[in-house]
């Protein structure tokens, strides 16, 4: 049985699509670990920092993170903070294929002007705050990232054909 893969990176990085992706090309189950987070709670990711904070969010995840990377066969997409929190991302590196999917603030910025999915991270702020918030937060978040085992470029990545294109790069580099 294969070790889990685990997609990390900044919110908008595009985490869940090509998590998805790759795991229906492989053959593999997938799960984000927001939405798992989401059925097992029964409750939001929202309203888990309503009502917890975010350190509530943070241990309820790195608990989840240890569930699911104990299941076999499976691609996981986690969120922008999971690997930046406790010993989160040692501990995927020693279960896991690790992929960070790096891409420049701007692209970010883009993709999360345009996603309608409320982050609660971003919530309230204006798009000049947002654009400054995550080239800060980017910049601290990094040294995690850059742990992964993995890196793989996903700035140009706009379309299916790229996401089509972006899965066999992927499978490539990690001999799968
Ligand atoms: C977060 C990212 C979100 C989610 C939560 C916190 C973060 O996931 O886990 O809102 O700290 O960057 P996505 O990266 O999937 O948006």
């Amino acid at each position: 049985m294969s070790r889990p893969v685990i997609f990390l990176g900044y919110m908008g990085a595009g985490k869940t699509t090509v998590g998805k992706a790759f795991a229906q090309d492989t053959g593999k189950r997938f799960y984000d670990l927001d939405w798992y987070i989401e059925t097992r709670m029964h409750r939001t990711v929202r309203q888990i920092f309503d009502e917890s904070g975010e350190e509530g969010f943070r241990r309820i995840e790195r608990n989840m993170l240890h569930e699911v990377a104990e299941f076999e066969n499976v691609v996981v997409s986690c969120g922008g903070g999971t690997p930046c929190f406790f010993d989160n991302i040692g501990y995927m590196n020693s279960r896991a294929e690790t992929v960070y999917l790096k891409a420049t603030p701007e692209v970010l910025f883009e993709h999360l002007k345009m996603g309608r999915t409320v982050r609660p991270l971003l919530l309230g702020k204006s798009p000049e705050e947002v654009r400054v918030f995550v080239r800060e937060q980017l910049e601290k978040r990094e040294p995690f990232y850059n742990q992964a085992r993995h890196t793989f470029d996903v700035s140009l990545l706009d379309s299916f054909d790229k996401i089509k294109s972006t899965v066999a790069s992927l499978r490539e580099m990690l001999g799968m």
